[in-house]
């Protein structure tokens, strides 16, 4: 099965993902985690993408489709989490799972209201290794700076300082919402408002996936 899961910046698509990979087995695909590792790595993709992250800009699209090709044919299964994120980026998906014969399952489209967004990126913090998500008022580390799964450091995201927050969401809306029209002509779009809890969350999309709606 492949998942989309789109949303604005904050909107709890990276939480929510990793939730339903743990409980279906599928292979979450986050190209922001993965942009982060090459990051923390300091490799030549992670030094280009780095300047346009801290800015809230998306990373050119032809980085992005050479970075996910070749994983979207996983036998788990894929949830697709940050991509893709430009028309043209869900054109490129659509030819390479059309060459595979593999059709995307389910596109949802997880929305949160602007200042809720802003609340949420403004008080949240990451693990530089495994990228697990905190909320540094309501879901803080056990231990303040690290990370309860896994030991590392949690830190401060530089794309969550207020000017990099006000970019992403702009980018998204010129960007980014496009491409919910763009599936919109092509398939049903499953519609979730994520602000509740979580876990109230996690149940609405485990349900609207089994079901449709
Ligand atoms: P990316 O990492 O994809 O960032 P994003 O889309 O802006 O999404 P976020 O990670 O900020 O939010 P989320 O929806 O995953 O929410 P989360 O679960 O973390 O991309 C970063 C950058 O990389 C981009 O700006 C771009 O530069 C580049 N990039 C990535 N993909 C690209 C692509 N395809 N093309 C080009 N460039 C690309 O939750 C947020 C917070 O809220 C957390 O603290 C969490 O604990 C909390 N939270 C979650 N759910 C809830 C809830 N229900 N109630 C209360 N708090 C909640």
């Amino acid at each position: 099965m492949r998942i989309v899961l789109m949303g604005p910046p904050g909107a709890g698509k990276g939480t929510q993902a990793r939730r339903l990979a743990e409980s279906t087995g599928m292979k979450h695909l986050s190209t922001g985690d993965m942009l982060r590792s090459e990051v923390t790595t300091g490799s030549e993709l992670g030094l280009l993408a780095k300047g346009f992250m801290d800015k809230g800009d998306l990373v050119p699209d032809s980085t992005i489709i050479a970075m996910i090709q070749g994983q979207l044919a996983n036998p788990a299964g894929v949830l697709l989490d940050g991509f893709p994120r430009t028309v043209i980026q869900a054109e490129s998906l659509d030819e390479s799972l059309e060459v595979a014969g593999l059709p995307i399952d389910k596109i949802v489209h997880m929305s949160v209201d602007t200042e809720e967004l802003v609340r949420r990126l403004s008080s949240r913090a990451v693990c530089k290794s495994c990228q697990t998500p905190y909320n540094l008022v309501s879901d803080a580390p056990s231990i303040e700076g690290v990370c309860d799964k896994c030991g590392s450091d949690v830190i401060v995201r530089d794309d969550d300082k207020p000017e990099a927050v006000m970019n992403r969401m702009k980018v998204y809306e010129e960007l980014t919402a496009p491409v919910l029209n763009y599936y919109k002509t092509r398939a049903d779009v499953i519609e979730i408002i994520a602000t509740g809890t979580p876990d109230s969350v996690f149940e609405e999309l485990t349900q609207a996936i089994e079901t449709g709606n």
